[in-house]
């Protein structure tokens, strides 16, 4: 591989410079992405591996990032259990029929996930062909909890209520709900390292609406479960958005970096964090800003975090109004940074 940067600093080798790449960088403020969407619907763009290869590979070219994050969802693991999703523009996901029952967990079936999800196997395998070795191919999916949260409330939302209600209302079947995620997500994460997608990432974005103890409970075994299947297959990055007071834990499991979300110092992260690498952390509204203020945020950020060990990036999703250039000066800032 001609540039394996992300790949060597998870496995805690010496690099050259820190690697660089955006959560949610293969989409919405890309203007080529953007007329690709008047032509498909999500889901096409997704299960169709032309398209898919095309939009991941955009932000390599065009950005300069150090790696590619496979082109799709994480709510593609509600579809495989048989749940109905669409996602609608402006408005985001949209679940048909959440999950609120017991006969409706007990209907979830994640056995066809294989079947569900078998565009994952070809769209996979035309990404890595397009990226022609460039770069290493991150694959992801969602942590449990955050696939409940989802899959029960039925749409996002600021506090996810009533997924917290059910959960709190129905512990038991929550854990049913999760031990089904659990496995689909496993199942998922398998075919894309035999599609040949080099790490993966975990999205635990609605970690931190959970208090350490409910944590504990509702997200934490479930991630430690899926990271001890895959990690002894390839790298695994944990980033659990507001979950800081989970990070000793969140080592625990073994994955190889735990990623950060802006609410956290970086010195205080790596306490916390112990062997584990770090990655994140500008707030992504800091790009929406003038680019001299993306620079020096930039500089500020990875002399914090220092050299090694260390992986830049966002604390969340680049948003869809972000500048493309002010997505350019921030990689270009890593890429440039001496310290
Ligand atoms: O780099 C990438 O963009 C890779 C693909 C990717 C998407 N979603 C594509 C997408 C990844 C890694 C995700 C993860 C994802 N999806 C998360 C975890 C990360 C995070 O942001 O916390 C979550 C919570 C979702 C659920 C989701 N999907 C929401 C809330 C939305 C609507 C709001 C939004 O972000 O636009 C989506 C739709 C979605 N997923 C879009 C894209 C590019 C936008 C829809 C479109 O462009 O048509």
């Amino acid at each position: 591989m001609k540039n394996d940067l992300l790949l060597r600093t998870l496995r805690k080798e010496k690099t050259e410079r820190i690697p660089v790449w955006f959560m949610r960088q293969a989409g919405r403020y890309l203007p080529d992405y953007i007329k690709l969407r008047e032509k498909y619907s999500f889901f096409e763009r997704v299960r169709n591996p032309e398209l898919a290869a095309e939009i991941t590979v955009m932000p390599v070219k065009q950005v300069g990032v150090d790696a590619a994050i496979l082109f799709s969802d994480i709510l593609v693991i509600a579809q495989a259990l048989g749940v109905d999703v669409e996602i609608l523009e402006g408005k985001g996901p949209m679940i048909g029929d959440p999950i609120r029952t017991k006969k409706q967990v007990e209907e979830l079936n994640p056995s066809r996930t294989q079947e569900v999800l078998s565009y994952a196997l070809p769209t996979t395998k035309a990404v890595k062909d397009a990226l022609e070795n460039e770069v290493p191919l991150i694959g992801f999916c969602g942590s449990p909890w955050t696939l409940l949260c989802y899959m029960v409330e039925g749409k996002g939302s600021k506090d996810f209520s009533k997924a917290k209600q059910f959960c709190y209302q129905h512990p038991d079947l929550a854990a049913k709900l999760l031990d089904k995620i659990t496995e689909a997500s496993i199942i998922y994460l398998n075919m894309q390292i035999q599609a040949g997608v080099d790490t993966v990432q975990i999205f635990d974005s609605w970690g931190g609406l959970l208090s350490p103890s409910d944590y504990r409970k509702f997200s934490l075994p479930y991630l430690d479960k899926i990271v001890k299947v895959i990690q002894p297959k390839v790298p695994v990055i944990l980033y659990a958005k507001g979950a800081w007071f989970a990070l000793p834990e969140l080592q625990a499991t073994g994955a190889s970096a735990l990623g950060l979300d802006w609410n956290i110092e970086p010195a205080v992260g790596k306490k916390m964090a112990g062997s584990a690498v770090l990655q994140g952390n500008l707030d992504p509204i800091v790009l929406l800003g003038p680019a001299k203020n993306v620079e020096e945020e930039t500089i500020a950020m990875l002399k914090n975090f220092g050299k090694g060990n260390y992986i830049a990036n966002l604390g969340h999703g680049v948003l869809p109004q972000t500048p493309f250039e002010n997505a350019k000066v921030f990689v270009d800032t890593v890429k440039n940074f001496k310290g």
